[in-house]
């Protein structure tokens, strides 16, 4: 085996994921070597990255915010547009991808890398639930490994096990900001205040989802995808103090769990890593001061958005990719003051009330039910 460094491309390099990857990749140079970069607006952040790491490939989706050439290291490449984001996903440079962008954003990155034959470190759980069923054929056996810590987990209890001897998978939720509030206080709920998640720090869009639980949602549509596991065998557990990440029930009774510090850079880290482990920055588990763990059954009437993106999945089709767009756009008309929290569920849940859900055909096909239901959803927040 060669030991050469890890070659990656980091797509969302300026974000919350892709900022802790680059932590991950100083700390073993000998191990990782950042090749590509790519981000969507923060041209200065990336040109800062580029020269720090000395990056010669990297993209920004949105072209008026390239870089200049100058703020480059000497001999840089930057491509812009959404397809020059893609195109570093199938560099020859380039082992792993860390898709790490957000949003429906990231589908075409993990299907270019997947095609490629790329080791796929998938942070972008919305290309799994918009493109599961097209994404995960093209994935063969370890070339796609999860980033979510949930998903993370249940991939290193899965490790030397039969698949035909899961009984269930349990999700760990951490509840977010607004756990066991009623539904007539969420209508008050601020920006701030949703943005003031109790456990983790992580980007916009992440942290409005934990608080309206569409992320354990999105989550298990994810789940469903990447263990092949059907809907009525994943079940989803609150678990305020975040410990324990998900579990694993297996046929004979036992449940294997894995627990440990709330610290993305360990579930980033095990991704680069695979099959090994190594040493991680971040305090050890002291189990005799963490005190007791508490787990209970989700609200799935205050909190809508969890019991729709349920829906989506178990109907499947293009139904998950019309509420993953409906839930874009309503979380950044939100973030944006445009929109009342409890109008967040309201949009998602008419976008998919009147979307005709279709069996998933072709990527060209869930682009265009994105494009239709994010339109239609603006038209509801525009209506609001
Ligand atoms: N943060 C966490 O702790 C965490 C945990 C588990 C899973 N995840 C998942 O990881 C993904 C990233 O989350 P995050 O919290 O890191 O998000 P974030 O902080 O908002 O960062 C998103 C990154 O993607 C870039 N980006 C967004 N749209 C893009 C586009 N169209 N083309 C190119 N770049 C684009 C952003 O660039 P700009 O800086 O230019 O906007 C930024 O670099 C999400 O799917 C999230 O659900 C995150």
């Amino acid at each position: 085996m060669s030991n050469a460094p890890l070659r990656i491309a980091v797509l969302g390099s300026t974000g919350s994921i892709g900022r802790q990857t680059l932590d991950i990749a100083a700390r073993y140079p000998d191990r990782l070597r950042i090749v590509a970069l790519a981000a969507n607006r923060s041209g200065e952040l990336l040109a800062a990255q580029a020269r720090e790491l000395d990056v010669r490939c990297v993209a920004v989706c949105d072209p008026p915010c390239a870089p200049r050439a100058d703020d480059l290291p000497d001999g840089a490449y930057c491509g812009t547009g959404p397809e020059a984001v893609v195109a570093l996903a199938s560099f020859d440079e380039v082992d792993v991808v860390v898709n790490a962008l957000v949003g429906a954003a990231g589908l075409r990155a993990s299907e270019a890398a997947l095609r490629a034959g790329k080791r796929l470190a998938l942070a972008n759980k919305e290309s799994l639930v918009v493109g599961g069923d097209l994404l995960m054929p093209l994935a063969a056996p370890g070339q796609l490994i999860p980033v979510d810590s949930e998903h993370s987990a249940i991939f290193q209890c899965l490790l030397g096990e039969s698949g035909a001897s899961v009984a269930r998978l349990w999700l760990t939720a951490s509840g977010g900001p607004f756990r066991g509030w009623d539904r007539s206080a969420l209508a008050a709920v601020t920006v701030e205040q949703a943005l003031a998640h109790p456990r983790w720090t992580m980007g916009p869009k992440i942290t409005i989802d934990s608080a309206t639980l569409m992320n354990k949602g999105l989550e298990t549509i994810e789940a469903h995808h990447l263990f092949g596991v059907g809907y009525d065998r994943i079940s989803i557990v609150v678990h305020a103090q975040s410990t324990v990440h998900s579990l694993v029930e297996f046929s004979d009774g036992s449940v294997k769990g894995h627990l440990g510090v709330a610290d993305m850079r360990v579930p980033i880290q095990y991704a680069l890593s695979h099959p090994d482990r190594w040493d991680a920055p971040v305090p050890p588990l002291e189990l005799t001061t963490l005190g007791s763990l508490t787990f209970e059954a989700p609200d799935l009437e205050t909190f809508r958005c969890l019991a729709l993106a349920l829906h989506a999945g178990r109907t499947g089709g293009t139904l998950p990719a019309a509420m993953n767009a409906a839930n874009e756009v309503a979380v950044a008309a939100f973030l944006a003051g445009r929109l009342g929290f409890t109008g967040i569920d309201s949009v998602v849940e008419t976008v998919m009330n009147e979307h005709g859900t279709e069996r998933v055909e072709s990527f060209e096909q869930l682009e265009r039910v994105d494009a239709q239901s994010r339109r239609r959803a603006g038209e509801l927040v525009a209506a609001s």
